[in-house]
């Protein structure tokens, strides 16, 4: 029966602190699709340094991302945690399909050209080269499903072309991975602009909520959240503040759009923001206080990481070998 459930690979890169947008667009999915998929979830530590990182700021969110994966629900008896550095296949795959994409591609992709705009000229090659990287991840494990947010959906379909491109070239080698998102969540915007997502690279610390806030800040935070003059808490593209605000309280709660105008006729933006808070709190809180406990054990981490990495590498040295028996390398 293992054998045939299907695969699924995700992960987060611990280039900032988690945020709100990370949990209800990504985790909060995985935790709901555990049971039915065979699943790796990663801690993308090679990806993160494609900007600049502090390397102790490294180190503690790469942690600190297992701790979250842990807290949020993910059982690590049923699958595979682990940290993408541990396992050498991601970067050696990663070389090999560098050299079946083409530059054009990579430089259509929207995250490079927004990145590369607020680098100040110093962008590095890593930064290019970041789907080629995110193709081996997800191809290596042969996966069929990718739960991701809306902003990685145009990396996946670069997955899926190098993919098809690899299976046409040399015959068939990889599974093609499709995107999952669930109906709501998969684009969190930013609190202070809902023109934009929320991000943990953002310089404005109200714009979003980080999965670790202690409640009075996720309370101010919402407080502050922009809205507008309309006073009606109602689902529309007039009122991206609101939008956003409903579209958390949807997908925290699992309530429906009418449900939530239906409650709130009449009765303005305060009672509802502070609802939307609470939710955020209620759901944070837990989850914080266990992320804690999981840090505060370095030794459970290890084991639980150490034992992911084996599996990872077991599972991905099957299709690496394949790629460079197929590309003409002689067998070690
Ligand atoms: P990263 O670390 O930027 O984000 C992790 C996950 O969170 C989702 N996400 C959001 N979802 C909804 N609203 C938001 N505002 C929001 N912000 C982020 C992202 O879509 C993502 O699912 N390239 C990936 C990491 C990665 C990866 C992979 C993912 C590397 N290799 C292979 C899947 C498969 C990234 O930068 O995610």
């Amino acid at each position: 029966m293992e054998e045939s459930k299907k695969v699924i690979f995700s992960g987060v890169k611990p280039s900032g602190d988690l945020t709100l947008g990370n949990y209800l667009g990504a985790i909060k999915n995985w935790v709901k699709l555990q049971e039915e998929y065979e699943c790796y979830f990663c801690v993308m530590d090679l990806h993160a340094i494609t900007v600049k990182q502090e390397p102790k700021d490294l180190r503690r969110r790469t942690l600190e991302i297992l701790a979250i994966y842990l807290a949020s629900g993910i059982d690590p008896d049923k699958n595979t945690l682990f940290i993408q550095s541990h396992v050498p296949a991601h970067c050696e795959a990663s070389w090999l399909l560098t050299c079946c994409t083409y530059m054009g591609e990579l430089s259509r992709m929207t995250q490079y050209k927004d990145k590369s705009k607020n680098s100040g000229g110093s962008i590095s090659a890593g930064l290019f080269n970041y789907p080629t990287l995110m193709a081996a991840d997800i191809l290596l494990y042969q996966s069929n499903l990718v739960p991701v947010g809306k902003d990685q959906f145009q990396h996946l379909e670069m997955a899926r072309n190098i993919a098809e491109r690899f299976n046409k070239t040399y015959s068939d080698t990889f599974a093609l991975p499709e995107a999952y998102t669930a109906k709501a969540g998969a684009k969190i915007m930013d609190l202070q602009d809902p023109t934009k997502k929320m991000s943990k690279s953002e310089k404005n610390v109200n714009g979003y909520i980080l999965i670790m806030d202690p409640p009075e800040v996720i309370r101010k935070k919402v407080n502050r959240a922009v809205t507008d003059s309309l006073g009606v808490v109602k689902y529309n593209d007039e009122q991206l503040g609101v939008k956003n605000l409903m579209t958390i309280l949807m997908t925290i709660n699992n309530v429906t759009i009418e449900e939530i105008e239906n409650k709130y006729q009449g009765l303005g933006y305060s009672q509802f923001k502070k609802d939307v808070a609470e939710a955020i709190v209620s759901e944070l809180e837990p989850i914080q206080v266990k992320t804690k406990e999981y840090i505060g054990n370095k030794a459970y981490l290890e084991g639980i990481y150490k034992k992911g990495s084996d599996k990872a590498s077991y599972v991905s040295n099957k299709t690496l070998r394949k790629m460079q028996k197929k590309m003409g390398f002689i067998p070690r």
